[in-house]
């Protein structure tokens, strides 16, 4: 059972890191179910998409697990009083947990920034990120016919949330 994670909020990653992080961002088989599984991903193109993020006033965070090995990354981006999080374990380590606890800290650090509503969408076939979302109690607010597979849209009102315990 997984009981610790560490939230890097630099950008830096080790140097010898960007190999990995990189062939994890252009691993189409484990991001199929993500709209950045289409995409490219070159070392200039992540590094401007991080700047973008930052600048955006966003925030972009690595993941690393108790012994400090980086497992994955996570933005929380906002729209107006919602907040969004882009979660990206490594396939690695996928299906060990990480993802459920940051979804956690995703929720609290959406609250503390003044947030009204934690807000995700997935691809109806993407088991882990709905099985996350609803063990985070977030309810479904809306489905859209998508090719090949429907998005699921999940909502959380952070108002009078109480705290949330992995
Ligand atoms: C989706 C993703 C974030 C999930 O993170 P993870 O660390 O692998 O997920 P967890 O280990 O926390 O598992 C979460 C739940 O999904 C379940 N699960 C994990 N992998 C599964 C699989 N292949 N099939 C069915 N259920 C699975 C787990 O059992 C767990 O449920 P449980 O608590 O009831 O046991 C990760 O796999 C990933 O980064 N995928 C690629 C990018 C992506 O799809 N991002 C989301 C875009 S919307």
């Amino acid at each position: 059972m997984l009981t610790s994670i560490r939230l890097d909020s630099s950008r830096d990653f080790p140097p010898s890191h960007y190999r990995v992080h990189l062939d994890e961002l252009n691993n189409q088989w484990h991001l199929r179910f993500s709209r950045q599984g289409s995409k490219r991903h070159t070392l200039l193109n992540h590094l401007n998409f991080i700047d973008d993020v930052i600048t955006d006033g966003n925030e972009y965070h690595i993941v690393c697990s108790g012994e400090d090995r980086v497992v994955g990354t996570w933005t929380l981006t906002s729209n107006q009083e919602s907040a969004q999080c882009n979660l990206l374990i490594y396939s690695s380590f996928a299906g060990q947990g990480f993802g459920k606890l940051v979804w956690l800290q995703a929720i609290r650090r959406a609250k503390e920034t003044g947030h009204s509503k934690f807000m995700a969408g997935t691809h109806i076939g993407n088991i882990p990120m709905r099985s996350i979302c609803e063990q985070s109690e977030m309810k479904i607010s809306n489905y859209r016919e998508g090719s090949p597979l429907a998005y699921v849209y999940f909502s959380l009102d952070l108002i009078d949330q109480p705290e949330l315990r992995p």
